[in-house]
């Protein structure tokens, strides 16, 4: 049974809109704990565009499950890592001029740089992931830099536009999947998930959790958080 991570940046978008106080972020964060989330994840980007440090800082209080840290290999980010202690640090590739995360790090030519980044998160009790394609050298070379955790990019598969690329590439991940799984790895996986889409992620047995934002806080406008987070937990857990 997979777990359900809710990411809550877009709660913070609605409100930096309007450079406001309100949507608050933390409140999200506790309606989906209460309404079953396994995690809460935010991406605390370079730009500060969504979610702010007051946020993290707040969060890493109040949560009772599990708080996962999506952020750039920086500096800075891994300075305030180190001092919130997320339960996990998700490493992302970052762009400025991006709407969202577009793919996967590549791991293999920036290994160096991740490998440090992973030791230094690590030494302060930290858990990594990698956010990663669905690809066997990526996941090879996660595995050595010595993540303990990948979580596969979903975007491609929920962008197919026909069944036989959307096969394909749910192909991809399972088999992504299996690799990570056999090299006693941890498997996530997320990205532009739907209602629709993750049911069939849901299939591939070794990915232990789903990490799901845009399309909950879609839903919820017009339902409310609390059902939002239910119907997409009933789904992951089927
Ligand atoms: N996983 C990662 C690494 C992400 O960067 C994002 C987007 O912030 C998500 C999962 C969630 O994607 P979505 O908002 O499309 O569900």
């Amino acid at each position: 049974m997979a777990r359900l991570g809710v990411n809550i940046d877009h709660i913070a978008n609605i409100r930096q809109a309007r450079k406001a106080m309100e949507p608050e972020p933390i409140a999200a964060a506790v309606i989906a704990e209460m309404a079953g989330a396994d995690g809460i994840t935010v991406h605390l980007r370079q730009d500060r565009r969504h979610i702010q440090d007051r946020d993290l800082h707040l969060l890493r209080q109040i949560i009772h499950t599990s708080l996962n840290l999506e952020m750039a290999a920086s500096e800075e980010m891994i300075r305030i890592a180190l001092e919130v202690r997320p339960d996990m640090v998700t490493l992302v590739p970052e762009r400025p001029d991006e709407v969202t995360t577009q793919g996967g790090l590549d791991v293999a030519s920036q290994f160096e740089e991740i490998s440090r980044s992973i030791k230094a998160l690590q030494k302060g009790g930290i858990r990594v992931s990698l956010f990663i394609d669905p690809d066997a050298d990526q996941v090879k070379a996660s595995h050595k830099a010595g993540a303990e955790c990948v979580e596969i990019h979903t975007g491609i598969f929920a962008a197919a536009r026909d069944t036989e690329k959307e096969q394909e590439e749910w192909e991809r991940i399972r088999d992504a999947a299996r690799l990570a799984a056999k090299l006693k790895m941890g498997v996530n996986a997320g990205h532009d998930l739907t209602y629709l889409n993750v049911k069939k992620i849901v299939e591939i047995k070794e990915i232990q959790e789903l990490n799901i934002g845009h399309n909950i806080v879609a839903h919820a406008v017009f339902v409310g958080l609390e059902r939002a987070v239910r119907e997409m937990k009933a789904l992951v857990s089927d």
